[in-house]
């Protein structure tokens, strides 16, 4: 990503997490220059491989405080904010909406503001399916309208958004917003995937399963993702551009996840109990689909199905030594 005859400066918010890891170790292989600011609530293991240097600068900074996150301007010349942070334990987001409001809708806010005030001009936004909210039997595409998010982290994405929208207009910034499905892969922490495989890893006999097990998303696999992220953030339009981001199968069921992991750990006869009703937790959406036709014109397809990411996610939490 070259600007001018240089590479990019980019601030990577929220990387130390799972999928901003991911993406800092593609935007180093491709030579950029990269700024990580993260308040670690997962801790620093995802980034710990990367040394600090020329190319590598790290930040342990609370990103909803205006002043840490104008610093971070002031010190650098960052060409691109590549927004990833937020509250990802989303049942924890259910029991105390401030979370949501911290780490999902208030960093979003200090960083438009930084971004604002330092002329920086080039974002990209994590955003989420739970932007819709509860719209089961409609093919979702990116100009579906009446969305009402069903949980906090649901309504602090979309309230981002529209501050990104309103910040890109007055502005004249770009951005370019993902709603992403579940992403799984390496260095999970979360997740039916995660929770299913440390259960059985604690109790091989038996499993919980939250809700009746019929729930039915699409998975990403994380490098299918992050591929499609550099490749839409080389360029950057006028404007904002929302992309509905999936893959190109159907969804896959709880069960059916459950059925993947017991295989890949070697389990047989495992009982599986329910905890009932069509979700998993109140906020949940049991089922979306999504129109992906808009992101498949840019060329980019993903090649693992949600099926193959799931396996795949197992085998390298295996290897991760899970
Ligand atoms: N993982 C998924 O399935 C999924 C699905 C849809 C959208 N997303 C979005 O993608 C982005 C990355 O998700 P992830 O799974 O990598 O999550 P993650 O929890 O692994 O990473 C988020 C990072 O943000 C940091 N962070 C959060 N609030 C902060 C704050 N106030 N100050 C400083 N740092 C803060 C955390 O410390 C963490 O390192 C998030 O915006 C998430 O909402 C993820």
């Amino acid at each position: 990503m070259k600007v001018g005859d240089r590479m990019s400066t980019v601030l990577v918010a929220g990387g130390a997490g799972f999928i901003g890891s991911h993406l800092i170790d593609l935007l180093l292989t491709e030579g950029n220059k990269v700024i990580c600011a993260d308040k670690l609530i997962m801790g620093k293991h995802n980034i710990s491989h990367i040394a600090e240097g020329e190319s590598f600068k790290f930040y342990d900074i609370e990103l909803a405080d205006q002043d840490s996150v104008d610093k971070i301007f002031l010190d650098n010349h960052i060409d691109i904010v590549y927004h990833m942070a937020a509250n990802s334990d989303i049942q924890k987001g259910g029991k105390d909406p401030a979370i949501d409001f911290n780490d999902t809708l208030l960093t979003t806010r200090v960083l438009l503001e930084g971004m604002r005030k330092a002329e920086v001009k080039k974002l990209f936004f994590a955003s989420t399916s739970a932007v819709y909210g509860e719209m089961l039997d409609v093919e979702l595409t990116e100009t579906t309208g009446g969305l009402m998010p069903v949980s906090y982290y649901g309504g602090a994405k979309l309230a981002s958004e529209a501050l990104i929208s309103s910040y890109v207009s007055m502005c004249d910034m770009s951005a370019v917003i993902f709603r992403f499905p579940n992403v799984i892969g390496p260095r999970l922490t979360h997740g039916a995937v995660f929770d299913f495989i440390r259960k059985l890893r604690k109790n091989p006999a038996e499993l919980e399963i939250l809700g009746n097990g019929k729930q039915c998303k699409p998975y990403i696999y994380v490098f299918d993702l992050v591929e499609i992220i550099m490749k839409l953030t080389k360029v950057f339009s006028p404007g904002e551009a929302v992309y509905n981001i999936s893959v190109t199968s159907p969804g896959t069921t709880v069960d059916h996840i459950a059925k993947i992991v017991a295989e890949e750990l070697g389990l047989r006869n495992v009982k599986y109990n329910y905890t009932g009703g069509d979700r998993g937790w109140k906020g949940d959406v049991p089922r979306f689909s999504y129109d992906i036709s808009k992101v498949l014109s840019t060329g980019w397809s993903p090649q693992y199905s949600s099926d193959d990411a799931v396996r795949q996610t197992v085998k390298d939490a295996i290897k991760e030594g899970m």
